[in-house]
Order: structure tokens, then C-alpha cells, then sequence
């Protein structure tokens, strides 16, 4: 039987008022808790309790709710999207918790992540290595018959299992270097597996291993943090065909 008593938590959150304004933890309490909200819909209550005794609501990234859009990149209790397996930040439930639990909550912690309000960090710095891996160069024409690109099985599990990182950055945030081998490793994997990424597969893996030594992302130590918080289980794989595609590029 499910148990709906509401709850009374105390929060620890990181308020920051802008990019380059000092932050700090501060303390609230969230009053009421459904056990079926999820802890976004939690912070709505909260911020609509801050906005109605005149004060400034957390600001905190979202879009989807529901694990897609890689937007609600938190640490909760010092776990990238709180620790749950496979789950995002906006698709943990209340329930996971305990009335009169005390909860920290941080924005991601990363050089490259620059926070650009409380809980909001500018993840820009995942675009830009993404645009430096350039197009896809694809024949046109009239839409090819799906069994005329023959795609061994094993290579397009591979692939459509890289296609799945949302981009969150969780990986960053979990990483004591905070590298971005995971996440780039996942994108250059995606279209390492396909025929469609192989025209500019080397030029791929060079550019998007160089733009991320440029955003300042650190370099990745083999500790596999960054698989144990990916909530869409990502392996560090990918990290090593990065590795193997980087040398082949190189030895090119
Ligand atoms: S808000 Fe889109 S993944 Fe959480």
C-alpha cells in the first residue's frame, strides 16, 4: 500500500544570484511533500512559497520532466541527479525520500559549466563540441531502401545505445577531473557504428577531442564515476572507442 502522507523536508540549496556574484548555501523548508510529486514539482512548491512571502524562486534548469531533454542538471545530496539508476533529476519521485530528511542541493560543479544563476550552469561548452564534429555527409536523392545499408545488429545496438546520452552532463559533474570523455565518447561512438559517420569519422574525433581540451574539461582518470550516475547507462565503452578512434585519427 502506498504511503501519501505528505512530508516536511529541510533543504540546503546553492543560491547564487549571478555568474559572478559570491553564492552560498541557504536553508528552507519544503512543507506538504507528496510522496508522488516529483523533486522538481517539489521545488515548484517551495519557489511558489518563496514567491508568495516576496523572495527570489531557486533557479533551476528544466524542460521535458520526463528524462529527455537533459536539462535538470542538479546534485542532490551529493549525487548528479540524486543517484537513483537511470533516472534524471526531474524523474525522481519524493518517495525516495523520508520525512524530515534534510537535502542538499548544488549546481553541477564544473570549469567548464560556469554557473550562470543558482542552480542553472551554462552547458554551452557541450555545443560547441558537438558543432566541431561537423556534418554528416549523407547521398540525396530519393529516400534509400532500409535494407539497402546493410548495419550488422551488434553495430546498430552500439549505436542506438551511445544515441541515447541526453547531453545532461551528469558525467562532468560526477568526474573529480570533470571530463567530458563520457559524453564526447558516446557522440563520436553514435557515428563510428553507422556508415553514415564514416565519411568524416577521423576529422570527427580530432575536432571533438581538441575543442573539449579547449572548454577546459579535464582529462579522464578510468574511475567510471561517470557510468554510475549516467542516467541513461552509458558504459565508459565509449571511452575507449574515443581513445581507439582519436589513434587511428592521428595515425592517419
Ligand atoms: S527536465 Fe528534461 S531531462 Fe529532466
Amino acid at each position: 500500500m502506498s504511503n501519501d502522507k505528505p512530508m516536511r523536508l529541510k533543504l540546503h540549496v546553492w543560491r547564487q544570484a549571478g555568474p559572478n556574484a559570491a553564492g552560498s548555501m541557504k536553508e528552507y523548508v519544503a512543507e506538504n511533500v507528496n510522496p508522488h510529486m516529483s523533486f522538481l514539482e517539489m521545488l515548484d512548491v517551495v519557489n511558489d512559497g518563496l514567491e508568495a512571502k516576496g523572495e527570489a524562486p531557486i533557479a533551476f534548469d528544466h524542460d521535458c520532466r520526463e528524462g529527455i531533454c537533459g536539462m535538470c542538471s542538479m546534485v542532490i545530496n551529493g549525487v548528479p541527479h540524486g543517484g537513483h539508476k537511470g533516472v534524471t533529476a526531474c524523474q525522481l519521485h519524493m518517495r525516495h525520500f523520508k520525512d524530515g530528511d534534510e537535502v542538499y542541493i548544488e549546481p553541477w560543479r564544473a570549469k567548464a559549466f560556469p554557473v550562470v544563476k543558482d542552480l542553472i550552469v551554462d552547458r554551452g561548452a557541450f555545443d560547441r563540441i558537438i558543432a566541431s564534429g561537423g556534418f554528416v555527409s549523407v547521398a540525396t536523392g530519393g529516400a534509400p531502401d532500409a535494407n539497402a545499408l546493410p548495419i550488422p545488429k551488434r553495430d546498430a545496438d552500439a549505436a542506438f545505445d551511445a544515441a541515447t546520452c541526453i547531453g545532461c552532463g551528469a558525467c562532468v559533474a560526477a568526474c573529480k577531473n570533470a571530463s567530458a570523455s563520457l559524453f564526447v565518447g558516446a557522440k563520436v561512438s553514435h557515428l563510428a557504428h553507422v556508415p553514415q559517420g564514416h565519411p568524416e569519422r577521423a576529422e570527427r574525433a580530432k575536432n571533438m577531442v581538441a575543442q573539449m581540451d579547449k572548454e577546459g574539461f579535464g582529462t579522464c582518470s578510468n574511475l567510471s564515476q561517470c557510468e554510475a550516475v549516467c542516467p541513461k547507462g552509458i558504459t565508459v565503452k565509449v571511452i575507449a572507442e574515443l581513445n581507439r578512434e582519436l589513434a587511428k585519427a592521428q595515425a592517419k
